[in-house]
């Protein structure tokens, strides 16, 4: 297992690319297998979640070609209707080829995932949508077994706003009977670039961007070329890189509709923005101002940013309180960031910190994406050295971010096959 060690003190300069978002990958690849033929997604980043997303597709019969950005599924010849445990547990948004699968081919068999990292994450609300367009759902020996002769339309009202179960349903309504309203439908971009996406393939949806999504059903759909949207964590990560370090980047390929809560919070804490059309800049000279954050779906400020705002957060002039409501118990970090010389209590679903005058580097280990993402972040600031261990946990959702941190100037080395 590899980790990164880190100097830091170096203050991030410069500017970089923002890479495709993992997030809309996960959902634009599965979405390939409504149609029959071949379908190129633009801008796929290179992650490690993309590439077990082409390792199912392929189990599943489709053809994958990945080069440059530039992602070929050719889905002719599906033979496996089956998405087994050995895939899912690498990567929960394997359960997206759920409803495709269903509403294509009338059958699909998912392994159940399981709990995550730092806790439960049900998926009720993928199948109580999916049973209600007339799915017959049996839970067998941990996996889901899904049927239906063609699904029909139907109004999904959802308790939540879910990213997952708004994009599974709506994969399976476009290729349904008649009409299907999506209450209470998640409106993050990667949702919209998913739903735009179908659209061009032949669906007929409206709402798109709003909470209340309407597809009217129909009975096949064309392969086409898509462009996947910027990573907005990438690129709120990276900016709390430059507000951490005391520095001046630009983050190009980016647009600052997809970040406006983080952006905010970031001008609060004392940071300079500028956004342009196709790029954000940030610099900060003084002190860092305590800013309090509630997580919220789109366009609130999101969950994927907290582990990160508590990092930045620690080196803060004052105290304040960072609180989740999407993920109650996401705080793994917390005690990683504590090793640093953070000073971190968990309260609930709140965490309060208390600014310290300076980290200390020292060895921590990854739990999570996000969690590993807030642990470079504090040992780019922290005095001496940091060794984050466990790195694969980047790997998934960050383009050699190591890379892109080394072009902004930050002292930061990957070691292959480390301790763990
Ligand atoms: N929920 C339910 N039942 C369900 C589905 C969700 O109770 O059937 C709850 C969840 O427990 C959570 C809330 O609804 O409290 C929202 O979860 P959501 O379904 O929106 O999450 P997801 O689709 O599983 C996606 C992202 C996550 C991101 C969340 C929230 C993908 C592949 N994953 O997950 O990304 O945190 O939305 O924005 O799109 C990450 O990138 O690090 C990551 C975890």
């Amino acid at each position: 297992m590899d980790k990164f060690v880190i100097t830091g003190g170096k203050k991030l300069s410069g500017s970089i690319e923002i890479s495709g978002a993992k997030n809309a990958s996960l959902a634009l690849m599965p979405a390939c297998l409504l149609t029959n033929g071949v379908s190129t997604l633009q801008n796929t980043p290179e992650l490690n979640d993309v590439y077990t997303m082409m390792k199912l597709l392929a189990f599943l019969g489709a053809d994958v070609d990945f080069q440059q950005s530039i992602l070929n599924i050719n889905t002719l010849d599906i033979t496996s209707f089956e998405a087994p445990y050995e895939h899912v547990k690498k990567m929960r948004a394997s359960v997206y080829v759920l409803g495709p699968l269903l509403s294509r081919y009338g059958k699909a068999k998912v392994s159940l995932p399981g709990g995550c990292a730092w806790g439960p994450r049900p998926i009720n609300l993928h199948l109580e949508a999916l049973e209600k367009m007339g799915a017959d759902i049996e839970l067998e020996s941990g996996y889901i077994i899904a049927k239906a002769k063609r699904l029909s339309g139907a109004k999904i009202n959802f308790d939540i706003s879910s990213v997952g179960a708004t994009g599974n349903t709506l994969m399976a309504a476009s290729l349904a009977k008649g009409e299907t309203i999506i209450n209470n439908a998640a409106m993050e971009p990667e949702i919209s670039n998913l739903a735009e996406f179908l659209v061009k393939m032949g669906a007929k949806i409206e709402g798109i961007g709003t909470s209340t999504l309407e597809i009217e059903g129909v009975s096949e759909l064309k392969p086409v070329e898509v462009v996947t949207i910027p990573d907005r964590i990438e690129a709120g990560t990276l900016l709390v890189g430059g507000a951490i370090t005391g520095g001046s980047i630009t983050l190009k390929k980016i647009q600052s509709k997809y970040l406006q809560a983080v952006i905010s919070k970031l001008e609060d804490s004392g940071c300079k923005i500028k956004t342009d059309k196709d790029s954000i800049s940030i610099s900060r000279s003084g002190e860092i101002k305590p800013v309090d954050v509630s997580t919220s779906i789109f366009p609130g400020f999101p969950t994927d940013m907290q582990a990160q705002w508590i990092a930045y957060m620690s080196l803060s002039g004052g105290v304040s309180t960072v609180t989740d409501t999407i993920y109650l118990d996401r705080f793994k970090h917390v005690p990683e960031l504590i090793r640093l010389g953070a000073d971190i209590k968990v309260n609930e679903n709140s965490a309060i910190v208390k600014g310290v005058e300076r980290l200390e580097g020292a060895k921590v280990m990854s739990t999570d994406l996000r969690a590993s993402a807030s642990l470079v972040l504090a040992g780019l600031a922290a005095k001496g050295t940091t060794e984050v261990l466990r790195v694969y946990h980047l790997d998934r959702g960050y383009q050699r971010i190591e890379e892109k941190l080394k072009a902004l100037g930050a002292d930061i080395k990957r070691v292959p096959g480390a301790e763990f």
